[in-house]
C-alpha cells in the first residue's frame, strides 16, 4: 500500500476542520495523515486536540518575530520541515507571504465560510446574512498571494433562514465546511488535482 500524504493542518482557533481532518485519517482507505499543526497564537484549541493524540504542533506568533517577513520565513521553514504533500489552511487567520507561497507552489489550500469570490475576509457570514442573501455557504480553494482569490476545487450551500442570526448561520456553514474539506481532500490525496487558469478540478477515479 502507498504511504499515506502528509497534511499539515494551520489553524487559529478551535479546529473543529482538524478535528474532522484527525477523524478522517484514522481510516487508512482515507489515504492521508496529519503530520503537522500549526498555530499563530496560544490558547488554539485544535493545537490541544492535536497534542492529545500525539501530532507534533508549533505556535508562531508574528509578534515573536522582527518583522512580517521574519514570521513568513519561520513559517515556511517550520512547514517544509515536515515535508507535507498538502497544506492546509483550516480556520488559520493570517495571510501567507511570499516565503510559504514560494515553498508550497499550489499545494497550501484554504477553508472559507462563504461562497467566494462573495463576502471573503473574516466576517463571511456575518457580511452574508446582512446582505441578506439566501444561499450561504463554504468555499475550498487553492491559496494564492490574494485574500480568499484562488483557484476554487469545491463549493457548498447552505439556506439562510429567516431567524437565522450570525451564530446559527455560522454553525450551520461550518457543518457543511467540515464534511466538503475531508471529501475534497481525500479526493486530492488519493486522486490529485489539477489548476488550469482561474478553474481548479478534482481528478475523479478511473
Ligand atoms: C471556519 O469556518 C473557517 O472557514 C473560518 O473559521 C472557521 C474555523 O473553524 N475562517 P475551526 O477552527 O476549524 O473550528
Amino acid at each position: 500500500m502507498t504511504q499515506p500524504a502528509r497534511l499539515a493542518v494551520l489553524i487559529s482557533g478551535g479546529g473543529s476542520n482538524l478535528a474532522a481532518l484527525m477523524e478522517a485519517c484514522k481510516d487508512p482507505a482515507y489515504g492521508a495523515e496529519v503530520v503537522l499543526v500549526v498555530a499563530d497564537r496560544d490558547g488554539c484549541g485544535g493545537s490541544t486536540l492535536a497534542e492529545e493524540q500525539g501530532i507534533p504542533t508549533a505556535t508562531l506568533k508574528v509578534r515573536d518575530y522582527d518583522s512580517r517577513e521574519a514570521w513568513d520565513q519561520a513559517l515556511a521553514d517550520t512547514l517544509k520541515s515536515a515535508q507535507p504533500d498538502l497544506v492546509v489552511s483550516a480556520g488559520f487567520l493570517k495571510m501567507f507571504g511570499p516565503a510559504v507561497l514560494r515553498s508550497f507552489p499550489g499545494t497550501i489550500i484554504n477553508t472559507h465560510n462563504s461562497l467566494l469570490p462573495a463576502f471573503p475576509g473574516i466576517h463571511g457570514p456575518a457580511d452574508a446574512l446582512n446582505h441578506g442573501v439566501k444561499i450561504a455557504g463554504a468555499t475550498l480553494f487553492v491559496v494564492d498571494e490574494g485574500m480568499d482569490t484562488g483557484q476554487i476545487l469545491a463549493q457548498c450551500t447552505v439556506p439562510v433562514l429567516d431567524d437565522d442570526t450570525e451564530e446559527t448561520l455560522l454553525e450551520r456553514i461550518k457543518v457543511a465546511e467540515r464534511a466538503q474539506l475531508v471529501e475534497t481532500v481525500g479526493i486530492m490525496v488519493r486522486h490529485g488535482w489539477r489548476v488550469e487558469g482561474r478553474r481548479a478540478f478534482l481528478n475523479r477515479a478511473q
